[in-house]
């Protein structure tokens, strides 16, 4: 089978690293891929939105299966034109991608399916938010309604803050067109978890749970950003709250983008605050999780080629998965300055002393000259399994420790969450 990814991230290096392990996949392609995709798949210089030359490319080079990483392409609608073609893919349709493209979208499904999320209220009219946010018990949160490369959410602790957060999506359009509309939403209080299930718009299995870290620094002080670092499974949540979450979230998105002709085929990865009234959706996006999917994948036992067959040709039914019970951990090595501006082009050393069971899947990384360069803000993922929660976290600094390049910064507390964690419940 050839099989092409598209993206070029740390999630698309594990996608092509345990695709690259099924013996049904013969030739992998990944476009526009990264340092350490180039590595173990073949690539193009095609952008992830250029649909057109995607399907071209996937037309010439006969591929027999597609994922596709990113949400641009898929709100962008890449599925319904690669199914067009006759081209099979994994990944849901533009109207399906409404989940994560658009805030209105889904949180007016969720009031419609009564699927638990924040209450919330939406504007398309400054004013009207403004006068709204008056009478509002602080903090709120509001959300740009369109894709904002995951900056379009503000916590706003007062009027001032709340109103400046308006001004900037609404009136300067910092997001451009993502904010023509507005959410305004209450704020939750708990811990947050990701949560993915795989479905073939019809049936779905829920995969094992993990916990990104989304800010910056130690104990999740400084702005947000693309994640920092995760680890799975999350202590938080249970064999309980997993089957509650199947059944009063995953089950009723499913059902209900059916029953709305929109059926979802692809990856659906419920972001869920666990609050004490119960797990509660924040945001929904429409494909894999960076970096959750680094730390999901390498537990995921079995072949990942027939599960995304499995989902295409609406055979879920037949999947059944199995997990390694180990815990893994993923360290973001990031450059400094990141989610800011930071320098790129520096050399990476000391990648190949991570040997054995550790992996080092590569997101802003280029090859130049023979060596391995810093391209984007999150340079590389450093992922260790361990037997437990402590065990993975000293395996995976041990890991990070032997890589250096100039400007490198990274969390030093991933998965000091669920450590706690496991270290109150064994005492009391
Ligand atoms: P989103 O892109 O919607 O996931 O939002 C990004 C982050 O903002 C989430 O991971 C949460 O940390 C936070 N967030 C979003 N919505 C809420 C909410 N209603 N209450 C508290 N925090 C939120
Ligand atoms: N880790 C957050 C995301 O993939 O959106």
């Amino acid at each position: 089978m050839r099989v092409l990814v598209i993206g070029s991230g740390g999630r698309e290096h594990a996608l092509v690293w345990k695709l690259k392990q099924s013996p049904k996949v013969k030739e992998i392609f990944c476009i526009p891929g990264n340092g350490g995709t180039a590595s173990i798949a073949n690539s193009a210089d095609i952008k992830v939105d250029d649909i057109d030359g995607l399907c071209d490319f996937a037309l010439k080079e006969k591929i027999d299966l597609t994922v596709v990483g990113p949400e641009i392409p898929l709100v962008a609608g890449l599925v319904d034109h690669f199914e067009e073609k006759g081209l099979k893919v994994f990944g849901p349709s533009k109207a399906a991608a409404q989940l994560e493209g658009s805030k209105v979208f889904a949180k007016e499904f969720m009031q419609r399916r009564e699927i638990p999320t924040a209450d919330f209220k939406s504007f398309e009219d400054i004013n009207e938010a403004k006068a709204y946010l008056k009478d509002k018990i602080f903090p709120v949160v509001i959300k740009a309604d369109g894709l904002a490369a995951g900056k379009g959410v503000i916590i706003c602790k007062d009027l001032e803050e709340g109103n400046n957060a308006l001004d900037q999506i609404m009136g300067e359009k910092v997001f451009q067109e993502a904010g023509n509309k507005v959410i305004v939403e209450d704020c939750l209080v708990g811990e947050e978890a990701s949560i993915l299930a795989i479905s073939d718009g019809n049936q779905f299995i829920i995969l094992d749970s993990s916990q990104d870290h989304k800010r910056i620094f130690d104990d999740d002080m400084g702005p947000n950003t693309g994640g920092m670092g995760a680890y799975s499974p999350a202590p938080v949540i249970t064999k309980e709250l997993l089957v509650t979450i199947a059944l009063n979230i995953v089950a009723p998105t499913i059902e209900g983008m059916k029953h709305e002709g929109a059926p979802f085929k692809g990856v659906l990865y419920a972001g869920v605050m666990v609050t004490k009234d119960g797990p509660k959706v924040l945001e929904f996006n429409v494909r894999f999780g960076d970096p959750e999917t680094q730390v999901i994948l390498p537990r995921l036992q079995g072949d990942l080629a027939d599960i995304f067959l499995a989902a295409c040709d609406k055979k879920l039914n037949d999947v059944q998965l199995t997990w390694d019970k180990r815990s893994c951990v993923c360290v973001i090595m990031s450059s400094r300055g990141y989610p800011g501006p930071y320098e790129k082009g520096k050399i990476i050393e000391g990648i190949t002393l991570v040997e054995g069971e550790d992996v080092v899947f590569h997101a802003g990384t280029k090859k130049d000259d023979g060596n391995v360069v810093t391209s984007a803000g999150r340079v590389l993922g450093v992922t260790s399994l361990g037997d437990g929660i402590e065990d993975a976290i000293k395996k995976v600094y041990i890991a990070v420790e032997k890589i250096q390049f100039d400007g490198c910064f990274f969390r030093r507390d991933i998965g000091a969450k669920a450590l706690k964690r496991k270290q109150e419940v064994s005492v009391s």
